[in-house]
């Protein structure tokens, strides 16, 4: 029976985090759990390689937007490489075949009348062509913070409101479709105060798909990237999709546009969405624009991979949020990896080595067995329902009474004792904990799928770890008279403060890389200005000032010279160097922070009395520093 998984299709804007590895590492996991189950698992994960972000970080980098995706592209395939991920299908946006599943898509629900020419009449960023969702007018682009323009052009509409009822009443009789519950709900909410209709095209933007017979249009972002799913395995036979794993941040797009787009074009919809929650860092969500970034190759480098994975899946209970530390990944796995399992590895197998020759010994105690017995269907049952953590705590109790067990009979006392009785509770001892170590290592290997085939072949077993099922694996299944191979630590202990260190450094190399692939100058790790107390932060008078007025400086390409309303008896004089970067007309009404109290000087023969805050990058326009919410002009930045 086929299952197919798919992970997000990851933008190509930024390079790969531990955010985008831990649905990748979770896809994998699945993929070899469903394996176990006796299912023939396929995965599919991509790049999202449209829209105006791409486009504009090519032209950065000097490169055109297919050579820029492919250089991205490529990095993402090699991070999952070099993770040992398990992929079926890499499937980009701009593959051909891609682009032929779209406009059938497309056509199909055209041809069922879902989808009409209308007026598209938005929020649009003329600097960065970039439309805002959402926005009302005058609001500010979320790139540049200047104000959008509202725009009006014709574009495809797709009736989503048709869909309303539909899609609550699918949701609300089928609770498990989108899990975990809290999505759920979320979505029945949103469903309830009704859908509107959805532009699906765009006919100023370039880099896109374009709509067959319909230029200048182009598809827009979600009708294009939803439609991977189905475009990686197109004739392959594994549509419907039977698990779509995704941050919850897309529920929306999941749950609501794609089952509609699919019933529109009368296409089957997947079977289940399982929406998890974000890593946090320091905080706030990991993401490239607050740039609290891990990156999973230095901590793969330095404690490989199948730490992460364990930490990741053990740690964050999956569905909800959940912080990452270097100090607790280290925690995490010399607790359960390396004193936990790694240890009942090494001494079982050790012991058997000393005691029997490295033979396995016959004989079992009933107590352990009967845990083991209840622990595979356990930790098979809270996998199957993505409850990954719970599944390893139960699979980590049968480690403890183990090692309970384990010190209980002392094996180190019998093998001094040459009596009947203590040599053959010896075999027992030996035979029962070498029989949980091969039912844990097969249980863990979903999650673990580098070292757990190391502990398997250490215990000599001849059976690929691979080829075991969950029906296959039940106690006794281990072979007396078997000889173990040569005992390795599998995880030997990690002193923290040191691999620590080697991690951030790794990370700083790795951030300066990929920002270089990006055509990014990365924040400078530290900066180098010296610190200085609150007091003379205090000196500054940082004021909300409302450019009343603007106009360039004659004779000067770069100033501008303002009158800038500060809330006091009389509007300021200021001459900035901005006119490079805004226009006159861009300038006046919009609200910007002034240092109020800079001793006057004249530019140009002007007097100018403070001074407009604007960032800059070295050999970039100065970008003004504004606003999102309204704030009352004379405000005081502190
Ligand atoms: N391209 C869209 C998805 C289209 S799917 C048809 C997109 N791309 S993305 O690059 O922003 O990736 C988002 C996904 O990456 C999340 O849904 C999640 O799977 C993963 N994550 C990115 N950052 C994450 C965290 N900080 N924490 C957890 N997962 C994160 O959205």
């Amino acid at each position: 029976m086929k299952y197919y998984l798919t992970t997000p299709i990851y933008y190509v804007n930024a390079a790969p985090h531990i955010g985008h590895a831990y649905t990748t590492m979770v896809a994998d996991t699945l993929w070899r759990f469903k394996r176990m189950q006796g299912y023939d698992a396929a995965v599919t994960t991509g790049s999202d390689e449209h829209g105006i972000n791409v486009e504009r970080a090519a032209e950065r980098m000097g490169k055109s937007p297919k050579e820029f995706c492919d250089v991205i592209a490529a990095v993402f395939e090699r991070e999952w490489q070099r993770l040992g991920l398990h992929i079926d299908y890499f499937q980009r946006t701009t593959a051909p075949e891609h682009a032929r599943v779209v406009n059938d898509l497309f056509k199909r629900c055209r041809e069922n009348g879902y989808i009409y020419k209308g007026s598209y009449t938005g929020q649009y960023c003329i600097f960065d062509n970039l439309y805002v969702n959402e926005a009302k007018p005058g609001d500010p682009c979320p790139e540049c913070g200047r104000p959008t323009e509202t725009v009006t052009e014709e574009n495809f509409f797709f009736k989503l409101s048709a869909f309303t009822d539909k899609l609550l009443e699918f949701h609300q009789s089928n609770p498990d479709f989108l899990q975990p519950e809290t999505r759920h709900n979320e979505v029945i909410s949103f469903l309830k105060q009704g859908l509107n209709d959805l532009s699906i095209t765009r006919s100023n933007i370039k880099w896109g798909i374009p709509v067959e017979g319909e230029a200048p249009h182009v598809f827009y972002v979600w009708f294009d990237a939803l439609t991977t799913y189905m475009s990686a395995v197109d004739g392959k036979g594994l549509w419907p999709a039977d698990l779509h794993l995704i941050g919850k941040e897309i529920v929306r797009f999941h749950a609501i546009y794609w089952p509609a787009f699919l019933w529109a074009a009368g296409l089957e919809i997947p079977k289940r969405i399982f929406a998890h929650g974000w890593l946090l860092f320091e905080e706030s969500k990991m993401s490239k624009s607050r740039g609290n970034i891990v990156r999973p190759e230095p901590i793969r480098q330095v404690m490989g991979a199948d730490a992460l994975r364990y930490f990741l899946l053990r740690e964050v209970v999956f569905g909800q949020d959940g912080s990452f530390s270097y100090d607790a990944l280290v925690g995490r796995y010399n607790s359960d990896l390396a004193n936990g399992l790694g240890n009942l590895a090494s001494r079982t197998l050790t012991m058997i080595h000393q005691y029997r020759k490295g033979v396995v010994p016959e004989g079992s105690a009933k107590a352990i067995a009967a845990i083991a017995a209840d622990t595979i269907p356990s930790a098979e049952s809270a996998f199957d329902k993505f409850e990954f953590s719970r599944g390893l705590e139960s699979i980590w109790s049968l480690i403890s009474a183990v090692d309970k067990y384990i010190v209980e009979c002392a094996p180190w006392k019998l093998a001094r004792q040459s009596d009947e009785t203590s040599q053959k509770l010896l075999d027992e001892t030996l035979y029962t904990a070498a029989e949980a170590l091969r039912i844990v290592t097969a249980l863990v290997a979903p999650v673990l799928p580098q070292c757990a085939p190391k502990i398997w072949s250490q215990l000599g077993i001849p059976e690929p770890l691979d080829s075991v099922t969950y029906k296959g694996l039940a106690w006794g299944g281990l072979k007396p008279g078997q000889k173990i191979g040569e005992v390795a630590p599998v995880f030997p202990r990690i002193e923290a403060s040191k691999a620590i260190e080697e991690m951030r450094e790794l990370e700083v190399k790795e951030t300066a890389e990929q920002a270089a692939l990006l055509g990014k100058t990365p924040a400078p790790a530290e900066t180098a200005s010296p610190k200085i107390p609150i007091d003379d932060f205090v000196k500054i008078d940082l004021r909300v000032g409302q450019v009343l007025s603007a106009e360039r400086v004659k004779g000067s390409d770069k100033l501008m010279h303002m009158k800038v309303d500060l809330a006091e008896a009389q509007p300021r004089t200021i001459v900035a160097g901005i006119a490079e970067a805004y226009a006159p007309e861009q300038l006046v009404g919009r609200k910007v922070v002034i240092v109020a109290n800079l001793q006057p000087r004249k530019l140009k023969g002007i007097e100018s009395n403070g001074m407009i805050v604007a960032a800059s990058v070295e050999g970039g326009k100065p970008v003004l520093a504004g606003f999102h919410e309204d704030i009352p002009v004379g405000a005081r930045l502190k």
